[in-house]
């Protein structure tokens, strides 16, 4: 607890540069480098050991244009031997080389292909390959509306490693919509990840390889790694200088396990202009935000009124917050304004779009349960099933689909769907003892409607402890091999992860 805070400036990430490519159009292939390199992650700290794309921590920031393809081709230059502890017990860790990656672009509309399956993990030379790996480079087709999307490391039995040791990237698709409004750009448009990490006495990165009490296997995967730090753009607590104007933030939550209800000191509201996949139809004022992982808010503040304060993101969660970890970064409103604010704060966003119940042809009832693996560990299924027993969420091309997500477990999961965006219908109080016992959905309250941060489209929700979250889907563009899986990134690496296959149309 002797880390100062608010001393090590915020950076913001850098842009990637994309090279020539014989057969690809200009200015559309990337090469990225997945590789160990040393990063200071606080003005205090010795630099540390990460693995990052290019290094960096975050990776590049990948620009791209709606309906105009990206092709990226991610390099795994990584040593043989992994920093972080490996449970070889864990699906897919126990019969595969040590060092793997492969990655994901989230929230992305994509072909399974280049959707970076966690068993389409390759080795350093692609020497050797997962079972479901197909292509070198990655082709992002980008046939979505613009939005904050992200890359990360989805390796099937230690993404929860890969990610903590750096492999994470913002991805942010823009389109003719942001265009027209005329938000805060350039220098005054920032993406914030925030993840939590813990550091040992030398500086090198923490990560636990035992559970309390210990289980009979060592290294042992634990329900989760809350670090005891606050860790912005891979800076402890850092500060931003900024000027007396609007700021656009695209804030997402990259963090293995920890949530955040994020504020601000002063008691601003933030404004709200995007969710996960797309922007909200109108900017709303919101007071805080919950974030579990995976999740992302697009925000403006305006700091206008605020000329020479300090005002802090605070984090309320009151699931791991402590005195230290209640707060993310500072704001330091002592820049100078160089030329007057001309962005706005556009009353309407984007046409609203709605998925209609009255056409959903499939509904899916998908318990969240808990149960222990063979070690005598607490382990979390979907559907109770483990990862490699066969695919049953099996969506129809073109289909429209209903999937209540029935909690069961005493704490909320954030269940990701690879392929689509979906809508969040409503929530619902079930009586949990009874659906155990005897498999039936007793509601003992009334249906909540999302939250007003959650209006919008989304590919990761906040299925909450005792209820049942409905979603509606629309399966569309591409048919084959997708997973949905928990967010936890330790709940995902111990079976919380489940493979969706979508067939062709069959009418
Ligand atoms: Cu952000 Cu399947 O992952
Ligand atoms: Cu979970």
């Amino acid at each position: 607890d002797s880390i100062p805070k608010f001393v090590t400036p915020l950076p913001k990430p850098v842009t990637a540069t994309p090279r020539t490519h014989k057969d690809l159009p200009k200015q559309s292939y990337y090469e990225l480098s997945i590789v160990e390199g040393k990063h200071r992650f606080h003005k205090d700290f010795p630099p540390s050991t990460i693995w990052g794309y290019n290094g960096m921590l975050p990776g590049p920031t990948i620009e791209a244009r709606k309906d105009k393809s990206v092709f990226v081709k991610y390099v795994n230059r990584l040593p043989a031997r992994h920093f972080l502890p490996i449970d070889k017990t864990l699906h897919g860790a126990s019969d595969s080389p040590e060092v793997r990656t492969v990655v994901h672009l989230h929230g992305a509309h994509v072909d399974w292909k280049s959707d970076g399956h966690p068993e389409a993990w390759y080795t350093k030379g692609y020497e050797i390959t997962g079972p479901k790996f197909t292509r070198e480079i990655h082709e992002y087709t980008n046939h979505q509306p613009g939005t904050t999307l992200w890359y990360h490391d989805h390796t099937m039995g230690i993404t929860r490693l890969n990610v903590y040791a750096g492999l994470a990237g913002f991805y942010l698709l823009r389109d003719a919509l942001e265009d027209r409004l005329k938000l805060p750009k350039g220098k005054y448009e920032i993406p914030l990840m925030i993840q939590d990490k813990t550091f040992n006495e030398d500086g090198s990165l923490f990560y636990p390889d035992q559970t309390d009490p210990p289980a009979p296997v060592h290294p042992s995967i634990t329900l989760g790694m809350v670090g005891n730090t606050i860790v912005v753009n891979g800076k402890v607590w850092p500060y931003l200088q900024v000027e007396p104007r609007k700021y656009r933030f695209r804030m997402l939550n990259a963090s293995n396990r920890r949530g955040y209800v994020i504020n601000l000191s002063n008691g601003q509201p933030l404004i709200q202009i995007g969710t996960d996949g797309g922007f909200l139809r109108a900017p709303i004022e919101i007071p805080s935000i919950e974030l579990l992982p995976a999740e992302r808010a697009d925000f403006i503040i305006d700091f206008s009124n605020y000329k020479g304060e300090k005002i802090i993101l605070m984090n309320s969660d009151e699931e791991f917050a402590d005195d230290h970890t209640n707060v993310i970064m500072q704001f330091t409103v002592d820049l100078p304004l160089r030329s007057e604010d001309t962005s706005e704060i556009p009353t309407a966003l984007a046409p609203s779009m709605d998925v209609h119940t009255e056409h959903a042809h499939t509904i899916r009832n998908l318990p969240l349960t808990a149960t222990t693996d063979e070690y005598g560990r607490l382990m979390l299924l979907l559907n109770n099933h483990m990862y490699h027993d066969p695919a049953t969420e099996k969506p129809a091309l073109d289909s429209i689909e209903i999937w209540n997500l029935i909690n069961t477990a005493p704490v909320p999961h954030p269940i990701h769907i690879h392929l689509v965006q979906f809508k969040i219908l409503e929530r619902q109080p079930f009586d949990v003892e009874l659906f155990d016992s005897e498999g039936i959905v007793q509601y003992t309250g009334d249906p909540e409607p999302p939250k007003d941060y959650e209006q919008g489209w989304k590919d990761t929700v906040k299925v909450e402890a005792g209820s049942v979250t409905k979603l509606i889907m629309h399966w569309k563009g591409y048919t084959g091999n997708y997973i949905w899986h928990c967010h936890y990134l330790e709940h995902e690496d111990h079976d919380m992860m489940r493979p969706i296959t979508v067939i062709p149309d069959t009418h």
